[in-house]
Order: structure tokens, then sequence, then C-alpha cells
């Protein structure tokens, strides 16, 4: 049978591109001249944005102790990055998420959040950060816009802090959530990246804590994307982490409601608050992504284990090149593998870091 999928923007069918290998750009093979479709018929509508490698934390899963950053002049500026925004939206984007690094250490942040609010097609910005300056800009970033809110917290306990962000920072983080709350973001959701050796300590009262607060906890599988040798060891299974919630802190019952969430969702039975468990390693979502990556320096990335990236700066600098763009844009989108393999022997990880990509 031919190797291939029905391509719905198309409306033919496509060859897949060899597993692993990903399309050559400017193959015969042309990417289509509107939205953002790769070869596999997804869709993409969701742009993650860094805004820059900096962090004031060194989390071992992320990122080395020793690690250089680039200096600020290589950073796509403000305009920059909603220059892409803009015509990303014109292609069909509607969400994006600003990521690090740690986003809140790059300066007036806020002031993004309105030039992008004003994008016309962009219905949903939201913020991932480590929460360490989020109560000094809560109420400036809710000001400009921004409402969704990802806050990373791996554990509740100050040691066990240090020794997976090799900083302090905890009281900053739980004061950052308390002030995000009151100035009134919703949804908030706290991100715990479950490593084995601790999120055994942990899993119980974060979630007995997200669930006091209000919060929605979300356990994230320990990838293999950052500084330290990963080993699938440290990977806890989706099941265990939910029986351990259920049995401590209340019966769950599954609550997936939109399709492209790659969360697995659960809620509490007794109807206060849900938990979640993004699976990336165990159960890759891989088929239904519509994800693309802009990084700080002006990379663009179709999958956050890519290993090819398309440079937008020379689009941007000393213009903007508008067409130039989408086509980058499109060609990065069209260029898309089926999935990431971390599962398969042929498994290459990539060369940068999480805090280059963005989460
Ligand atoms: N595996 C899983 N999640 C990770 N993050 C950073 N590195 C890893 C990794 N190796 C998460 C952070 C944060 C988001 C930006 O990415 O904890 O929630
Ligand atoms: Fe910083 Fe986030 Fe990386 Fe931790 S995971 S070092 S908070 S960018």
């Amino acid at each position: 049978m031919e190797r291939g999928v029905r391509n719905e923007e198309l409306g033919m069918r496509v060859p897949l591109p060899l597993a692993g290998a990903p399309a050559a750009f400017g193959s015969a093979l042309r990417a289509p001249t509107s939205a953002l479709v790769d070869t596999f018929g997804r869709r993409h509508n969701n742009l993650r944005v860094s805004v820059t490698d900096r962090c004031n934390l060194r989390c071992t899963y992320c990122m080395p102790e020793d690690v250089t950053f680039r200096d600020k002049s290589e950073l796509l500026t403000f305009e920059e990055l909603a220059a892409v925004v803009r015509v990303a939206a014109k292609l069909g984007v509607n969400k994006v998420r600003l990521t690090g690094g740690e986003p809140l250490m790059r300066k007036e942040l806020h002031k993004l959040v309105r030039m992008l609010v004003a994008v016309p097609g962009i219905e949903d910005i939201g913020l991932t950060t480590n929460g360490v300056l989020l109560a000094e800009h809560a109420r400036e970033l809710f000001a400009a816009g921004l409402r969704r809110l990802n806050v990373s917290l791996d554990t509740l306990d100050e040691g066990r802090f240090f020794a997976l962000a090799r900083r302090a920072g905890l009281p900053q983080v739980l004061e950052g959530l308390a002030e995000a709350k009151r100035a009134g973001f919703a949804p908030i959701k706290v991100n715990a990246v479950a490593v084995r050796g601790f999120i055994e300590h942990d899993a119980v009262p974060l979630a007995r804590y997200c669930r006091d607060h209000g919060f929605e906890l979300r356990f994230i599988e320990y990838m293999p994307i950052g500084a330290e040798p990963w080993e699938r060891d440290k990977c806890v299974p989706p099941s265990e982490l939910l029986a351990t919630v259920a049995r401590a802190v209340g019966a769950l019952v599954p609550a997936n409601g939109d399709p492209s969430n790659p969360a697995l969702e659960f809620a509490y039975a007794d109807g206060r608050g849900t938990v979640g468990v993004i699976a990336s390693v165990s159960r890759p979502f891989c088929r239904s992504c519509n994800r693309l990556r802009l990084t700080a320096d002006g990379k663009l990335r179709n999958c956050l284990f890519a290993l090819n990236e398309t440079d937008v700066k020379g689009l941007l600098r000393p213009a903007v090149r508008e067409a130039d763009l989408a086509d980058a844009l499109r060609a990065t989108v069209w260029a898309k593998w089926e999935g990431h393999e971390i599962n398969a022997a042929s498994f290459v990880k990539p060369d940068r870091t999480m805090h280059t990509i963005g989460g």
C-alpha cells in the first residue's frame, strides 16, 4: 500500500516523510499557501514564544549549573516577537504562550503582553513562569490583559526545592501564586515535573495545596531535554501518580474535554478541583500536536525535540519581511515529523536544553 496520509488542507494524499527524517525544505512537495498544516494534516494554531533563555533558578532537569546565557543583543526585541506573532496569526495561530527560560527575567514583559493582546486573531495568551518574580509583576500583567498562568512548582519543601532548583525561592513562588490569585488570574495551573525520588514525597502535599487554593495541578513527565543524563527509571507512570493522589486526597474521575489538550485530566469526584498528567514520554500526544515554537534568539522549531530549526532573525532585521516570514512559518510546520520517538532506539536528544527552547 502507498505510504501516505490524506491531507485535508490539500484535499489529496501526501506521502509520509521517512520516520524521524523531516521532509527537506523546498522539496518537490510544497507547503500549502494558507494555514499552518503539516504533511500529517495537523493544523497548528498554538505558538509558544520564548522571550529569554535566562533564568533565576537552575533546575537540574532543565539546565546545567554553569550555564552560559546568550548576549541580550541576540534576543528578538518585543517588536520583532510581535511581528512573528502577527504573521502567525494571519496563518491561523490564535493561541500564544510566553515561556523562557524564565519569562519574567525579561524587563517589562507586560508591554509585550499588551502588544500581543492587540494582534487580530490572537484569542488566548498564557504565561509559563517559575513564579519567583510573579508577586512583583502579577498586577501589571493582569492589567495588560494576561489571564492564563502556568506556574512551575515541583515541591512545597524548601530542602527539595533547593535540591531540584539549585537555588532558594519557594516562599517567593508561594507569594507569587497568592498574589496572582488576588489579581484575578484564572485559570492558574501548577506544573510539577515528576522526578522519581522527589515526587513520591511531593505529590500529595502539592495536590492538597492546589485543591485548597483552587489551582489546577498537572504533573509533567520528566523528559530527556535537560542537561542531566535522563534515565527512564526517573519517570513515574501517570497511573502511579493518580493512584497516590486519589488514595490520599480524594477519588478522581476522568475529565478530558478538549481533545487537543495534551494532559490526561481528572476531577475530584466531589467536584473540588482537578489533577492532570502530561505524559509526553509514556503517552505521547504527537498525533494531535498543534504547537510551534519560536526561540528567544529567533529560531522556529516544529517540535520540542526537533533537530532542525529555521532562523527568522534575518527576516526581521533590518526590516520585517512579512511574506518571507509566512513562508518560513509554513515550511517549518510542513517539515514536522510524525512524532518525537523518545521511546525508539533511534531517539537523538536535541542540542538545545529546555531553557533555550521554552517549555
Ligand atoms: N522534563 C519535563 N519538564 C521540564 N521542564 C523543564 N525541563 C523539563 C524536563 N526535562 C518544565 C518546567 C516548566 C516548563 C517550562 O518545563 O518545569 O514547567
Ligand atoms: Fe528555570 Fe524553568 Fe529551567 Fe527551572 S525549568 S531552570 S525554572 S527555565
